[in-house]
């Protein structure tokens, strides 16, 4: 009988890989749980463990309807896996509509109460939390969004620390962000900043989450992160005694429209064995969650453009950046070659930078608080 091995088969101890999952490819596609229970250790709840999915449509901020993000929690706990919770508080995802006529103090009550009601509901179940997702601009500023139009940004984000908590004392509690990647990026520095003085006033943040959605045909600010920056990154987080994850991870190619398909592969399984080495080998990180696994259900057809970003195709097949991954483990377990500490991007994939980057980027505004997605689409 042959034994396929999996992903997880080459983690090490104490590391972690999962996938974001959603629960209606889980009820009508066998293979999809099956895959998952494979090659995973973790999942996260993509979208329905946010505050507007959780609340029963039209029935205000009390009625919670638990149902998509209980199936997805339950089957995960059923076959072994862990879960990652998220998120907690995201302008995106809040329900403005209740919300944008309270008071200040009105609306932290309802902050508080809807994270003791989560904590509280999933308690147990729930190995960490996304407390905080996107709380800064592109330019690393506070975003300028509903909630931080009545409530101080850091005082925003400390009590919905404390709040979380209070709500469930052995969950992670992590902040979650986008384009942190690069240890020079402006964001990663005032990112680096805020996370300082928070726990310099002993906020309880145990972890950072680094998304890494990546466009390998991104350009300056919106470059892949190398690997060396991506190490750098995570040494950096770790002198605040923090834990770093990878809590989004997917690869975009579609853009490298002037290269061939094999070439546009080869970027993305670049990207991936790269980021993937740098990373597990630090002992301040985690693990590496993918948004999604198989092309059929990525976010990106929706919110930017039909590509090819994640490790299964379509049809379930494993793809070349699948085995970018497995090599990448296998490197780490194996402790062999060290991956080079590229500061920059090389190869024929790697687009030319139009200008220098510096000149060639758009001054994100400041207290930007767009969706990433929505600031790409400008
Ligand atoms: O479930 C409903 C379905 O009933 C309805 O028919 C359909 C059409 O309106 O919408 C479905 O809900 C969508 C949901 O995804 C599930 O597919 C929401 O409209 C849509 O807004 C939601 O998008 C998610 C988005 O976060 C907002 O929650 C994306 O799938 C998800 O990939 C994206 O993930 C975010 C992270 O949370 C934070 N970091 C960025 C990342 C990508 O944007």
């Amino acid at each position: 009988m042959t034994t396929t091995t999996t992903l997880k088969s080459f983690l090490g101890r104490g590391q972690h890989l999962g996938t974001a999952v959603m629960p209606e490819p889980l009820i009508q596609d066998k293979s999809y749980g099956e895959l998952i229970c494979s090659e995973f250790d973790t999942v996260c709840v993509e979208h329905h463990l946010k505050w507007q999915p959780l609340l029963l449509q039209g029935r205000g901020e009390h009625v919670y309807d638990f149902t998509m993000a209980d199936l997805v929690v339950d089957w995960a706990q059923s076959k072994g896996l862990q879960v990652k919770g998220h998120t907690l508080v995201w302008h995106v995802t809040s329900p403005d509509i209740i919300l944008k006529d309270k008071s200040p103090q009105q609306l932290r009550e309802a902050i508080r109460r809807h994270i003791f009601t989560t904590c509280g509901h999933f308690n147990g179940r729930v190995k960490s939390w996304d407390v905080v997702n996107e709380a800064l601009a592109p330019d690393g500023s506070f975003a300028e969004t509903l909630f931080t139009s009545r409530i101080p940004a850091m005082e925003l984000i400390e009590d919905a620390f404390k709040w979380a908590r209070a709500a469930d004392p052995n969950a992670e509690l992590i902040y979650n962000d986008n384009k942190v990647e690069c240890v020079h990026a402006e964001k990663s520095m005032k990112m680096f900043s805020m996370l300082e003085s928070l726990k310099r006033a002993h906020v309880p943040i145990d972890g950072v989450g680094l998304q890494a959605h990546f466009d390998a045909a991104g350009t300056g600010l919106k470059r892949p992160a190398t690997p060396g920056s991506l190490r750098d990154q995570i040494r950096r987080l770790a002198t605040l005694g923090l834990r770093v994850n990878v809590s989004e991870m997917d690869v975009r190619i579609a853009k490298l429209d002037n290269l061939d398909e094999a070439t546009r592969v080869q970027a993305q399984c670049d990207i991936y064995y790269k980021a993937t080495a740098a990373c597990y080998r630090e002992p301040a990180f985690e693990g590496m969650t993918f948004w999604g696994f198989t092309d059929k259900h990525t976010w990106c057809d929706q919110f930017y453009w039909k590509d090819t970003p994640l490790l299964f195709d379509r049809d379930y097949n494993k793809k070349p950046a699948y085995f970018a991954i497995q090599d990448a483990l296998k490197s780490v377990r194996d402790n062999a070659e060290k991956v080079k500490d590229d500061n920059e991007w090389t190869g024929s994939w790697v687009p030319q930078s139009p200008i220098a980057s510096s000149q060639s980027e758009k001054r994100a505004k400041v207290g930007e608080a767009l969706p990433d997605w929505q600031l790409e689409a400008q």
